[in-house]
């Protein structure tokens, strides 16, 4: 994590100045000794400069800004500085006000606090360092910050770090990241803050009829886990927001074997519990007055002789009989015992969260996740959260009538679609968690667009993080006027 400071730097050797220009191309002058970043702005023919109080002239920008050029700006901004290997860089916060931006100081604040360290972030725990070590910024010195504004970068700040431990957990490869080191990883995340970490192991989870956990797990020599973290930071009365977390620590598709293409980077199919581990502790560390309850079915989806099998029929914590169709639709099964558990807290709302299926990003790209609720208000508090943290998301239906498609004829549902049809993979998904979910108020967030970086976004490859920014920014404003007020809605 780089270290933030606002005061004027006392020498500028090792300096690198940062400029949001005008110029028709980002490049790095170096006069009188002193190393400059002249960053482009796209908005570059729309700027015309304008005189400040102190007088002199700076650029301006008329139009043409929004809030998503403004991340990739900022995270440019690093992934440029990087690139000459500097470690320390300056820059003037009033560089990146813009007018159309529409937010507050401390809006832009904690925006620019976040972006930097997301932007800095790389996985080099697996790699050697070469003779100079690896090329990270150190220290970002900001100036022309108030101090309300300087408490923001730094929450912003303490966000990032967050989200960069979330990816840090979906990048470890899956050998070294099993069911049981997901469990350990949620506990370390969490120690000295007051959040209780239980682990059931197999035999805890038998005792409470998990037996779709159980199931996916089997295949598997590494025993399976469900992790339940518990922060009771608001008032006694309250209800907890549970947040539910697929902990796949390595999908290989089970008997339904995955083709070699596909199984790389499943690994990170326990990205969904990751980011509950850490939004927990980030909410901890924030010390938000809310009740949150995190659960992780945490397992290995193998191939082996003890694997469920295609056409097995599982009776689930809830009751209700799963029908294995396809047992690389996984995620769903764990989910379906996850979600009858998170029940029993009579929760104000449940929201999951799975790099569920490979679908999502068919219909959707992989600059978005997609959302599904039944309600219509949850709906439109995720899209404009989505919209100010950066973790997009996009809503696709959930109609009953959907629910034909995955009647089972064994059991009471089928995992996959009853006639194997390609069409709408990610709905399908959906509905069959909704069967394990009702008359709740419920979410369901399908990541797997979101699970890796894609070139363009200047961040590293590998995990981003999402949607932790997300889920802190909706447990921060949960019921607080801010976003409940319907007029807040419809801008
Ligand atoms: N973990 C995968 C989905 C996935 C794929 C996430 C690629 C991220 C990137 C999930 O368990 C899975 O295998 N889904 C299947 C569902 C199918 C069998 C109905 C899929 O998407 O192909
Ligand atoms: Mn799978
Ligand atoms: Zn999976």
């Amino acid at each position: 994590m780089l270290k933030i400071t606002f005061q004027k730097p006392a020498s500028q050797k090792d300096l690198l100045f940062v400029n949001i220009n005008s110029k028709n191309k980002d490049e790095i002058i170096k006069e009188n000794g002193v190393k400059t970043l002249y960053l482009k702005c796209d908005e570059e023919n729309k700027m015309n400069p304008v005189r400040n109080r102190e007088g002199s002239q700076r650029p301006s920008i008329s139009n043409g800004m929004n809030l998503r050029k403004l991340f990739l700006l900022v995270r440019k901004m690093i992934v440029m500085a990087k690139s000459v290997k500097a470690e320390k860089i300056a820059f003037s916060f009033d560089d990146f006000k813009f007018k159309n931006a529409k937010i507050t100081d401390e809006e832009l604040g904690e925006i620019i606090g976040s972006q930097l360290d997301f932007a800095n972030y790389e996985f080099v725990e697996y790699k050697t360092p070469t003779k100079d070590g690896f090329s990270f910024i150190k220290e970002v010195i900001i100036s022309g910050v108030d101090k309300k504004t300087e408490k923001a970068l730094l929450k912003g700040h303490m966000i990032a770090e967050e989200v960069n431990k979330t990816r840090t957990l979906a990048n470890t490869p899956g050998g070294d990241m099993t069911p049981k080191i997901l469990a350990e990883k949620a506990k370390e995340a969490v120690k000295g803050l007051s959040i209780k970490v239980t682990v059931l192991g197999e035999k805890e989870m038998e005792r409470q009829n998990m037996r779709a956990i159980l199931s996916v797990g089997r295949g598997s020599d590494e025993e399976s886990k469900f992790i339940i973290m518990e922060y009771w930071g608001g008032p006694k009365k309250e209800k907890p927001i549970v947040l539910v977390g697929k902990g796949v620590t390595f999908d290989a598709g089970g008997i339904n074997l995955k083709p070699s293409s596909s199984l790389l980077g499943m690994n990170m199919d326990m990205s969904g519990g990751a980011a509950v581990i850490h939004t927990i502790a980030l909410a901890a560390k924030m010390k938000l007055k809310k009740n949150i309850v995190g659960l992780i079915p945490a397992v290995e989806n193998m191939a082996s002789g003890k694997s469920y099998r295609p056409g097995d029929v599982i009776r689930s914590m809830s009751g209700k009989t799963i029908e294995v169709l396809n047992t690389d639709a996984e995620g769903r099964v764990i989910l379906a015992d996850a979600l009858t558990y998170a029940q029993k807290y009579k929760p104000e709302v449940v929201i999951d969260i799975a790099t569920l299926t490979g679908a999502a990003m068919v219909a959707l790209g992989e600059r978005m996740s997609a959302i599904f609720t039944e309600d219509d208000e949850l709906a439109k508090t995720f899209e404009k959260i989505g919209e100010k943290t950066g973790d997009y998301v996009w809503r696709l239906p959930i109609w009953e009538e959907f629910e034909n498609e995955i009647k089972g004829s064994l059991g009471d549902v089928t995992n996959v679609h009853n006639k194997d049809s390609r069409y709408g993979g990610a709905i399908y998904g959906a509905i069959f968690l909704h069967q394990f979910i009702k008359d709740c108020k419920w979410a369901h967030i399908d990541m797997a667009p979101r699970m890796v970086a894609m070139a363009g976004e200047n961040l590293a490859t590998g995990a981003v993080g999402s949607p932790v920014r997300l889920l802190y920014k909706f447990i921060e404003e949960y019921k607080s006027t801010k976003i409940f007020n319907k007029e807040n809605l419809g801008g």
